[in-house]
């Protein structure tokens, strides 16, 4: 196992306010691992200071041994970074294909590869209707697409469930499950569906008021211990 993402003591304030501890893990080039938490805990704020969206005290990220500490997002995602950002976020007003061709901006190539449509056939299908026309669970793996095409070696979701039918949820595994094994890249993702995170990560970390309280491997994890810490 090479180690793809390295985060070492990460912390992240707004303003006086400390949000993220000290924060560490490492994430395998094949591994997935979930970040389990409720509301507040700071999962959103960990991913985007990883992600360069928000600055971070001090600590440091390493992707594939490179310090990325002091990049730009855009330049975090050309290093081998993709963010699905919590609620999605896609361009109502643009069709799908021009919402998947924002993801390859910085690539010499402008074509959307075949295997998006393949992984998801419901994209294909809407290519020209407007991102803002689509159903949650569209919207999401439009939103996936869009990241999955700038090549990453690391997927970051941000609670992609949220808003998203139980049917789908199954669907949008299924498809995370199939795409890392074929692509061969790592997933850090974070949740509050406990049945998504088991179904698509091998790896838990239980985030708690800023602080990793608890990391655990799928086949050993205490599914008590993470349930305490999810119930309110
Ligand atoms: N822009 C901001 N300025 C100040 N405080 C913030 C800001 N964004 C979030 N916070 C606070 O930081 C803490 C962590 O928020 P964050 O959004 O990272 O949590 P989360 O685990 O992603 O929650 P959720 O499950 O609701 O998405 C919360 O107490 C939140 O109120
Ligand atoms: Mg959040």
């Amino acid at each position: 196992m090479i180690s793809m993402l390295n985060v070492s003591d990460l912390n992240v304030f707004y303003g006086e306010s400390h949000t993220i501890y000290d924060a560490s893990f490492t994430l395998g080039d094949t591994d997935a691992l979930a970040v389990i938490g409720r509301n507040g805990v700071g999962k959103t704020t960990l991913l985007k200071s990883i992600m360069g969206i928000l600055p971070s005290r001090s600590g440091t990220v390493r992707l594939n041994g490179t310090v990325l500490s002091n990049l730009q997002s855009y330049e975090r995602v050309r290093a081998g970074l993709a963010f699905v950002p919590q609620g999605r976020l896609i361009f109502p007003y643009l069709t799908v294909e021009e919402n998947i061709l924002t993801g390859m901006t910085h690539l010499a190539k402008q074509q959307i590869p075949e295997y998006i449509y393949t992984f998801f056939p419901v994209l294909k299908e809407m290519r020209r209707r407007r991102g803002g026309n689509l159903s949650g669970g569209q919207q999401q793996m439009l939103a996936i697409a869009r990241a999955l095409v700038s090549e990453p070696k690391v997927l970051i979701l941000d609670e992609p469930t949220e808003g998203i039918q139980p049917s789908i949820i199954k669907e949008l595994a299924q498809s995370l499950k199939k795409l890392r094994q074929e692509l061969k890249f790592a997933i850090l993702l974070s949740e509050q569906v406990l049945s998504f995170a088991l179904e698509v990560a091998d790896k838990f970390a239980v985030l708690d008021r800023g602080r990793v309280v608890y990391e655990n491997e799928r086949a050993k994890v205490d599914m008590d211990t993470i349930k305490a810490f999810l119930t309110v």
